[in-house]
């Protein structure tokens, strides 16, 4: 399937990145970027991505028909960034995706995770799906103003769903948006937002 990647982005600040999908070998850099991560950046992730297991198994796991997952990598082949949709294509939720992004400190606030969210919802409406989700905890205030900007908003909070890795229940806020919106707001969003094709 062509989903226009791998694409080269400009940031905020003139530093160039690569956009492409994860590949097999990817494993050791994914590792790197998670373990190089500040403990406050990973303690809110859904999985444990410190453990090499889990990582192997993002890798060895992967069905783009379920997951389809994108890195940033800089011109040194350092990975910066990983964003996934999840789709689960049985059932009521076929029409669902749901947004993961983790963008590492040092490139936040660079238009990075927009450009990402960007390639994803694209691949949402390439493969007919209707409405994308992001799940995050309510102590994530920061992260919850940064998709809004993005155009999601806040459709449920599912109290006491979420236990940390220190034993501590959270609330989580679902936050949504609609595919088509969503593909608006990113296109108002990055319009000053340096992208090209296949620049590998
Ligand atoms: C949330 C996260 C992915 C945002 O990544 P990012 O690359 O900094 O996001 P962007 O630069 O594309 O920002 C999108 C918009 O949100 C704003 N924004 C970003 N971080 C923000 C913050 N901490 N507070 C308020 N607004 C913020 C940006 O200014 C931007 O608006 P602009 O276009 O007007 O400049 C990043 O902070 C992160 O990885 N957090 C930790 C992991 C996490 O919790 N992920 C969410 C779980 S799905």
């Amino acid at each position: 399937m062509s989903n226009g990647l791998p694409k080269r982005v400009k940031l905020k600040n003139g530093r160039v990145v690569t956009l492409r999908a994860l590949e097999k070998s990817d494993e050791a850099a994914l590792g790197r970027f998670f373990a190089g991560l500040p403990p406050e950046a990973t303690e809110f992730l859904r999985d444990d991505v410190r453990d090499p297991g889990v990582i192997r198994h993002f890798i060895e796991e992967r069905d783009p028909d379920r997951v389809f997952c994108i890195l940033a990598v800089t011109e040194d082949g350092q990975v910066v960034a990983d964003a996934t949709l999840h789709k689960d294509p049985r059932g009521w939720r076929r029409h669902l995706g749901e947004i993961r992004v983790v963008v590492a400190p040092e490139v936040q606030k660079l238009r990075l995770a927009s450009a990402m969210i960007r390639e994803l919802v694209t691949h949402a409406t390439f493969v007919g799906l209707k409405k994308v989700v992001a799940q995050i905890l309510d102590s994530q205030a920061e992260v919850g103003a940064a998709f809004q900007r993005l155009g999601f908003c806040q459709e449920a909070r599912l109290v006491g769903h979420a236990l940390d890795m220190h034993g501590q229940q959270h609330d989580i806020l679902v936050l949504t948006n609609d595919v088509d919106a969503l593909w608006d707001r990113m296109q108002d969003l990055l319009t000053d937002l340096d992208t090209r094709g296949s620049a590998q």
